[in-house]
């Protein structure tokens, strides 16, 4: 693969990065992923509005305008063939003598790669759904910038393949959060539920996208924090992300949640959703 580091491109094995960079050392930087679908990037745009954000929260310079983003992204797609796939970017604080103060001057590293992901659109997840498993959320507390923190996520996903399920979603105060690395929704009758936007979860670039779909559909919207039990008596769940696009979710601490299969408001959102943006 080639990779783009530092505002060159190079093959994976002779890209370095410092062994002081604060993204190694402190998590102290943020990322973003953009999916691919017939070589074209999924709302790059609203990528690039999050990274600024998140960037702007950690008084972190970015070291790329938008255009020359957008031009890497479509120079590592273009050099790696990518038809459907991934385009990971990450941005940290750079290098520094070990400190907790953010160092005076520091010059950001920045890094992209890219993933191959054949059918990525066609995944056999979105036919069958995903089983999750409820886990307590015990993140930091500004989930709401994208930061290469994690550790938990990671942590929440072994519990779920421990258990025979797809993947964890987090609970904190009785209230779902999210899922390790996708926002949660449940259907009951012909309202979608999800909650709403704050620093205790990730303010997704595919949930904003559905929330206006479903919105334009006529679907009822509510934003609102739920529990684990309105889950689980829900008529459907689903989940939203950059690389799953919308995903249907059938089970919940091994309880069938609706008929057990994937349900109708989440296919039409999934449908809506691919055949506007791709
Ligand atoms: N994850 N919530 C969390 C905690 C996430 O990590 C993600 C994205 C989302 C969905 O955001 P978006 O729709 O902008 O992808 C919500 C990415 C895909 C990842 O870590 O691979």
């Amino acid at each position: 693969r080639t990779v783009y580091v530092n505002g060159e491109y190079l093959p994976e094995d002779q890209a370095k990065v410092s062994v002081f960079d604060r993204g190694f050392l402190f998590a102290d930087g943020v990322y973003e992923v953009t999916s691919v679908l017939g070589g074209k990037l999924i709302d790059f745009a609203g990528h690039a509005k999050r990274l600024q954000r998140s960037l702007d929260e950690l008084q972190m310079a970015n070291p790329v305008t938008e255009d020359e983003l957008l031009e890497i992204h479509r120079e590592l797609v273009r050099a790696n063939g990518i038809e459907d796939g991934l385009v990971y970017l990450q941005i940290t604080r750079g290098a520094a003598d070990r400190d907790f103060a953010y160092p005076k001057e520091a010059t950001p590293t920045i890094v992209l790669f890219t993933q191959a992901k054949p059918g990525l659109a066609d995944s056999p997840l979105a036919k069958t759904g995903m089983k999750v498993i409820s886990i307590e959320d015990q993140r930091w507390g500004r989930r709401d910038i994208k930061t290469v923190q994690l550790l938990y996520p990671s942590m929440g996903k072994m519990m779920a393949k421990a258990a025979g399920a797809d993947d964890a979603w987090m609970v904190e105060d009785g209230h779902v959060t999210e899922g390790t690395s996708n926002n949660a929704y449940i259907v009951k009758g012909n309202t979608i539920v999800t909650r709403h936007l704050g620093t205790e979860i990730l303010h997704g670039i595919t949930r904003a996208a559905v929330l206006r779909f479903a919105r334009e559909a006529q679907m009822v919207v509510e934003e609102r924090p739920f529990t684990i039990e309105e889950a689980k008596a829900a008529d459907e769940a689903f989940i939203t992300s950059a690389s799953a696009f919308v995903m249907p979710v059938v089970e919940m601490d091994g309880q069938p949640i609706g008929s057990g299969t994937p349900g109708r408001v989440t296919a039409r959102l999934r449908e809506i959703y691919l055949d506007e943006m791709r």
